[in-house]
């Protein structure tokens, strides 16, 4: 893993205050589908308390099945993965929580907007009375307070993402990991819903692993972005931004904004272009 710092940081006020004691480690992580081609020069990869780190690069470079090998949904075939210094096979036991967030909000149509995002504590044997109370401040967090008793179809879409994440948020996760969560929604919404998510993170400490095309979203949310490129998949640049600054709406204006953009596009490129796969 390359930590191309020296230029990003100028423009960026680089900071390394972020705390240092691991969520998730990989060393040496390797993966393979059904038998098929190994999909990752072997991976390491880090993850501090907090941290919100984007993962951009092509299609098929693996962003997916790294976030996949983080939750544990699969196996590596080589190497290791530790949740909080444990090894990650022994996470039934374990008592940190994770969500994920898929692209597609995926809700029950025939259930309310309440009961939606009531569906992980049912699941977990949550009493009805204090679940009610979760699923209210959930909701009141992604501003749907007002849409309780609703169904789905009553929604737009940014409002069923919203749903989407108080469904994640309820179980008060200690890792987030989001797949493409607004990549179908239009940029105005998109925006919206990533200022509210930077705020929800930083309020809560939740460490994120957090995927997108965007690199205006990877430079809006990130406090680490990693550069990933294909065949085989592997991270060859890391970014770290200021995570002091707040990501409102002004963020956006600023010169360490389009600074994060410009030098992102130009590691995207890079990444994409036929030399950068071996
Ligand atoms: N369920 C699967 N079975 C077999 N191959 C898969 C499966 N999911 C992904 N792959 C392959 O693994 C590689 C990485 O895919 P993925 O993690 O989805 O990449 P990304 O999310 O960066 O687009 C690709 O070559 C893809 O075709
Ligand atoms: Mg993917």
């Amino acid at each position: 893993m390359i930590s191309a710092r020296p230029k990003f940081s100028a423009a960026l006020d680089f900071v390394t205050n972020i705390p240092a004691s691991p969520v998730v480690t990989l060393a040496g992580v390797e993966m393979a589908y059904d038998g098929g081609e190994d999909i990752f020069a072997p991976l390491d990869l880090t993850l501090s308390q907090g941290e919100f780190l984007t993962l951009i690069g092509p299609s098929g470079c693996g962003k997916s099945t790294l976030l996949k090998l983080i939750a544990h949904v699969v196996k590596p075939t080589a190497g290791t993965i530790h949740w909080w210094g444990a090894d990650a096979t022994g996470l039934n036991g374990h008592d940190k929580k994770l969500a994920f967030v898929f692209q597609d909000p995926t809700l029950m149509p025939w259930a309310t907007v309440a009961a939606n995002v009531r569906l992980p504590l049912d699941l977990a044997g949550i009493s009805e009375a204090s679940a009610e109370r979760r699923v209210m401040e959930a909701l009141a967090h992604v501003g749907l307070s007002e849409c309780a008793m609703h169904y789905p179809r009553q929604l737009s879409g940014g409002m069923k993402m919203r749903v989407s994440i108080a469904r994640a948020l309820v179980t008060e996760p200690d890792l987030l990991l989001m797949d493409e969560p607004f990549g179908a929604l239009d940029e105005f919404t998109r925006n919206r819903l990533d200022a509210d998510l930077s705020r929800l993170c930083r309020e809560r400490g939740i460490t994120t692993v957090f995927v997108t095309h965007s690199i205006y979203e990877a430079a809006f949310l990130s406090t680490r972005v990693a550069v990933m490129a294909a065949r085989p998949g592997r991270i060859i640049e890391t970014y770290e931004l200021d995570h002091s600054l707040v990501r409102d709406a002004s963020f956006r204006l600023q010169s360490g904004f389009s600074d994060a953009c410009r030098v992102l596009s130009r590691a995207l490129v890079d990444a994409s272009l036929p030399g950068a796969e071996q």
